[in-house]
């Protein structure tokens, strides 16, 4: 892990306030001498994302995340570690520290991104060559001019299982880095190891990202078979759930919005007809982590996903996704086509230009599949819609906005605004109940989760558990209490593993006198273990403690190792170890 000096961190986290740094990317609310917000990382309606100022950590008590200014930057711009710390550094105007960090992992990363652009000229080269022809015939069929496919950099992978692995093995990549790229695959037979390419036939699409970087691949058959695209996993440089396609140029556009639809071939066909916004999303579903990386790039997202069924149900879901983050959004309604690049081709641009100019924003879309299917004569019909449609203007945030459609709604039904008021206000109510009850369980569950991994790592007591998660809260509070311990507390005490890493890093520290910043530490400990720290050193919960308390903890400690090491001795550990598993829990 590499290390900075506590000199330099200190000096980050004073030019890095957190409350500044998160509220960049999240709305953030004060609640006494916090704030809370929505999680970035994880989908909630009602807010259990909070940021102490005091000690500059966050922590979200639905999904669990936490950590401290670095490890919040490494997690929502998905960077490794120094490059975190490098984005703050260009973002407070300071120097990075030349040396004194371990730079082999940004190497691997440089590598890795190197090759893959090798790769894509490879691809690329290969198109406009005689090998190429079926690939090159395919993009013409579809109508792809030769600047598009130059623009795009797209390319042809050969109907071969060794030719880009022989190329990038003469160009001086290993196999294994290759691998770890997701370039070729891999194949154990006895104690042979095989490798070969993993796009093989299929036309290609590199995706870049927003540095310029040539981080993944797609690749698409040529006619019906089946799986239609080969596409690079998560690597050391990708993380296919933040995959977008397109956004390196879609940045530059002069249009405030964004263009999203589903496939690679929508965004290329939208961009050689003039949109130059579009951009394709690559996961499988739609995050917020996603949504807030977008939002970033654009004012407004034009939601433009297939016509058929599994587009209108992504619809929906990215529906409530950008709206829970409070996005600007409009929905495009395809009409005569199944998807943007079959709109385009049948009937031009100008035809898209117009069912953008008439794309309804995201209220009236789930306002006209409210009253779809039903008869708005009839009073049943009525009285459905009715329910409906408060159950959309429920969710509208923005108070101005849904008493416009109030009002709209009230003239168009002709029942008064209050009665649908009313309507509205009990069904809010309901579901703040709801989501209150629903992330109390998750809480729940989560803690009850902790705790049954915790037994069954240790196959040992709560109460054990319990001990050695406050010996690592009372250090942090109280790093003078460590004298009394130190000869007594071996890390072998911990018998739960992510404890057993803190323990080690904060040891080290002490025995330095370095500093137990959380800043100081993120450099050392991974985000899992980031987590579990800032959760149990919360600035509003965690008390400080005595030197009591702490020696109590360690006698906990010392209680279980004798009777682990009794019964490691009369043979009975993993039997007991299993049942605890299974122990019904007591009230
Ligand atoms: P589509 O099947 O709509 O593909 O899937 P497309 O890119 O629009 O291609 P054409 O126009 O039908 O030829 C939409 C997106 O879903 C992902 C790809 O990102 C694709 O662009 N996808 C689809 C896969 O990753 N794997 C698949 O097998 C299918
Ligand atoms: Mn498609």
């Amino acid at each position: 892990m590499p290390r900075f000096d506590d000199a330099f961190l200190q000096e980050l986290r004073m030019r890095c306030d957190i409350e500044q740094i998160i509220g960049a990317y999240v709305p953030l609310r004060r609640r006494g001498r916090n704030l809370v917000g929505l999680c970035p990382f994880h989908n909630e309606k009602t807010p259990s994302f909070t940021v102490y100022p005091e000690n500059q950590s966050y922590y979200c008590f639905g999904c669990g995340a936490g950590g401290e200014v670095i490890n919040f930057i490494r997690r929502i711009e998905n960077l490794d570690y120094v490059e975190a710390v490098r984005f703050l550094c260009d973002r407070a105007g300071m120097v990075m520290p030349s040396d004194g960090y371990d730079s082999s992992m940004a190497e691997k990363r440089r590598r890795t991104y190197e090759m893959n652009r090798e790769a894509a000229r490879f691809f690329h080269d290969t198109l406009l060559s005689d090998a190429g022809k079926v690939g090159l015939d395919y993009y013409k069929k579809r109508g792809y001019s030769k600047r598009t496919i130059t623009k795009f950099g797209l390319g042809y992978a050969p109907n071969s299982w060794n030719a880009l692995r022989d190329h990038l093995r003469q160009k001086g990549y290993s196999y294994e880095e290759q691998f770890e790229a997701n370039l070729v695959q891999r194949s154990v037979k006895g104690d042979r190891t095989n490798y070969y390419d993993n796009f093989r036939h299929r036309v290609i699409v590199p995706i870049i990202d927003v540095r310029g970087n040539v981080v993944a691949f797609g690749g698409r058959v040529l006619d019906d078979s089946k799986p239609k695209y080969v596409n690079t996993s998560d690597t050391l440089v990708y993380k296919k759930s933040l995959g977008v396609f397109g956004l390196n140029f879609a940045k530059n556009s002069k249009e405030k919005s964004l263009i999203l639809v589903e496939g690679y071939m929508d965004a290329i066909s939208l961009h050689q007809a003039g949109f130059d916004n579009a951009i394709a999303c690559l996961g499988t579903a739609l995050t917020s982590e996603m949504a807030h990386l977008l939002m970033r790039y654009s004012e407004e997202i034009l939601l433009c996903y297939d016509a058929d069924e599994a587009g209108q149900k992504a619809t929906q879901k990215a529906i409530g996704i950008f709206s829970s983050i409070g996005a600007k959004l409009r929905v495009i309604r395809l009409s005569g086509g199944k998807d943007p690049d079959e709109i385009l081709r049948t009937y031009g641009p100008e035809r898209f230009r117009s069912l953008i100019d008439g794309a309804s924003n995201d209220i009236e879309f789930k306002l006209l599949k409210a009253r779809e299917g039903l008869d708005l004569a009839s009073d049943d019909g009525k009285l459905k819609y009715l329910n409906n449609a408060s159950e959309v203007l429920a969710s509208v945030n923005n108070s101005i906005a849904a008493d416009i459609y109030l009002s709209r709604l009230s003239e168009e039904l002709g029942v008064e605004k209050a009665a649908i008021r009313a309507r509205m206000t009990s069904i809010q109510k309901r579901r703040r109940q709801q989501n209150k009850n629903r992330e109390f369980q998750q809480i729940q569950q989560s803690f009850a989760r902790t705790a049954a991994r915790a037994a069954a790592q240790s196959g040992g007591s709560l109460k054990s558990e319990k001990a050695q998660k406050r010996i690592l809260t009372l250090l942090y509070f109280n790093p003078d209490f460590y004298a009394g311990v130190k000869d007594t507390l071996d890390e072998s005490r911990f018998t739960d593993p992510a404890c057993r890493q803190i323990y080690a890093v904060l040891r080290q520290r002490l025995e330095d006198g370095g500093s137990l910043d959380f800043s100081a530490l993120s450099g050392e400990l991974g985000t899992e273990e980031m987590s579990l720290f800032v959760g149990l050193c919360r600035a509003d919960e965690a008390l400080p403690g005595s030197r009591q308390e702490l020696r109590d903890c360690v006698a906990v400690l010392e209680a279980e190792a004798a009777v682990h090491a009794q019964r490691v001795q009369a043979g009975e550990l993993d039997d007991d170890a299993f049942k605890a598993l299974f122990k019904p829990k007591k009230k």
